[in-house]
């Protein structure tokens, strides 16, 4: 390999990060991983359900397709569908190249099934440890290959940089010490922003400042208002909120309220199988009547062998908390779970800064539209990965098309004062209740005010100074009130009360840019 070869900087280590890695060093360049924690520590690692590509012999593409287009709300980017819908087998065929042990049944790829899929399509590893088995096969990948890896190394800023890239400032996560790279393809692959909200599936480096990062440096955003939310995570107080999957309904497990009723049946036509935002509504409204705040997940008719082979992690957790799953019902609440918006790109990854590419869920492709359909997120990582990797190769001009509604964003004043850890955990809970499963004008209003005050507060009053957790917190947290205040309907997994249904104008993905610095003059 040439010492001439190009040398992005890949910054996170999910799936989407390890990925591009592998494949980019393929085609001959000097990738560097940095991640903010250990090279293993990632949202992918926690994924259960499975990772959907339409490898079933009465599946197809096209089918994906429909049921990706039909969740997504009338939001979907029909060319980014069809691109994920038709590469996905060929991606997993990568994984299995690299060693994922995808679990099978006499001899055939077994395959599970979650909410609004056709078909069943979700292949799965290790029961319902599909993202750990990739993470872990990805990363022995990474280590083997010689990849160079920066463990617990946090990208501060972007700047600008020449016609290589952006000029990356990365910091070790002690801020003991600050280096300024020279400019280089980067490539952020840093996941979602689940973890700023109180209640969360996310482990606790998905704090979405690679969102802050992009924007500050110019990048435009887009779909900040779409968080997904999961419905069922475990809820016993005390207890971490552990992620109980989909597939356990998709292999028939059942929602009931606290008098024991299946309070789906009836709502919808695929009841516990509904969309996951029409099931995590419901949820909530049984929550509101409930003298706790849970419902229960019964999934005792299944045969226990299943329980214990299908989904071990689910199970032994639930044990480990004194439940059999068997026997006992499951008490579930809904969790904050996946960013659909992030920095906007094309359908290569590129973003609108020239030389940054966005892939995985720090992305958004418009692939999922207003509602992602359960495990095409890690599949989007692949598929997008590999594409920007191409990219990588042999880069080539582009960037993600201006949203028909752009909205620019001004600039605040920042004071520089110091961070205090509270103002993070003011503005988690915030976002939990105001900016949350059910939102509406007032009270986003009152978030995104708050938001804007405490990224005044301890936003840098100087250009050589970086901004810190907090900063980016209330920055990533302020763009997502902002694009739900502005879209006044209701749309896949963005709720207002004060505007329950789709409105015909609600059809466009609204984008975010900041303004231009002023010129001195
Ligand atoms: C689950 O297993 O329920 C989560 C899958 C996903 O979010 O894609």
């Amino acid at each position: 390999m040439s010492d001439r070869a190009p040398r992005p900087l890949i910054v996170g280590s999910g799936i989407a990060g390890l990925y591009v890695a592998l494949r980019v060093r393929e085609m001959g360049l000097r990738p560097t991983i940095v991640t903010k924690g250990r090279l293993e520590e990632s949202n992918t690692r926690y994924a259960q359900g499975g990772i959907a590509a339409a490898v079933g012999p009465d599946d197809s593409p096209a089918r994906h397709l429909a049921d990706t287009v039909r969740a997504g709300a009338g939001l979907v980017d029909r060319a980014a569908a069809q691109l994920l819908t038709r590469d996905a087998p060929a991606r997993i065929a990568d994984l299995v190249r690299y060693g994922v042990p995808f679990d099978t049944v006499d001899g055939r790829i077994a395959l599970g099934r979650e909410a609004a899929h056709s078909r069943a399509r979700l292949l799965h590893a290790g029961g319902d440890a599909t993202g750990l088995s990739i993470e872990e096969t990805l990363k022995r990948r990474v280590l083997e290959g010689g990849i160079e890896v920066r463990e617990r190394t946090v990208l501060r800023a972007l700047r600008p940089g020449d016609r290589n890239g952006p000029v990356a400032v990365l910091s070790l996560a002690n801020g003991t010490a600050t280096e300024i790279e020279n400019p280089r393809p980067v490539v952020l692959a840093t996941g979602g922003v689940g973890s700023l909200y109180r209640q969360s599936s996310n482990p606790s480096v998905a704090t979405g400042e690679g969102v802050a990062i992009a924007f500050r440096a110019g990048a435009l955003v887009a779909d900040m208002e779409f968080v997904q939310f999961h419905p069922t995570a475990f809820a016993r107080a005390g207890a971490p909120r552990f992620l109980i999957t989909e597939a356990l309904r998709g292999e028939g497990a059942v929602l009931r309220n606290e008098a024991g009723e299946r309070f789906l049946v009836g709502q919808h036509p695929d009841a516990e199988l509904a969309p996951r935002d029409v099931v995590t509504r419901a949820i909530e409204r049984e929550i509101a009547r409930s003298t706790h705040p849970w419902v229960y997940l019964d999934a005792t008719a299944l045969p226990r062998e299943l329980l214990f082979t299908r989904f071990p992690s689910v199970s032994n957790f639930v044990l480990s908390h004194g439940l059999d799953p068997s026997r006992e019902p499951i008490p579930v609440a809904p969790v904050a779970h996946y960013m659909i918006g992030g920095v906007s790109t094309d359908l290569w990854g590129r973003s609108s800064i020239r030389g940054l590419w966005a892939v995985g869920e720090v992305a958004a492709t418009g692939v999922h539209g207003a509602n992602r359909l359960g495990s095409n997120s890690l599949v989007e990582g692949l598929v997008f990965g590999e594409r920007a990797a191409r990219d990588l190769h042999a880069p080539a001009p582009g960037g993600p098309k201006t949203p028909r509604r752009l909205v620019t964003v001004p600039r605040t004043e920042g004071h520089g004062i110091p961070e205090e850890q509270e103002l993070f955990e003011e503005i988690r809970g915030l976002l939990w209740e105001q900016v949350g499963i059910v939102r509406d004008g007032p009270g986003l209003a009152a978030a995104l005010a708050r938001f804007e005050e405490i990224g005044a507060r301890v936003e840098p009053a100087r250009s050589d100074t970086l901004p810190g957790p907090v900063a980016n917190a209330a920055l990533t947290a302020s763009l997502v009130a902002r694009a739900a205040l502005l879209r006044t309907e209701s749309r896949g997994a963005h709720y207002r009360a004060d505007h329950p249904r789709p409105k015909p104008s609600g059809r466009q993905h609204i984008g975010l840019q900041r303004e231009a610095p002023r010129r001195r003059g």
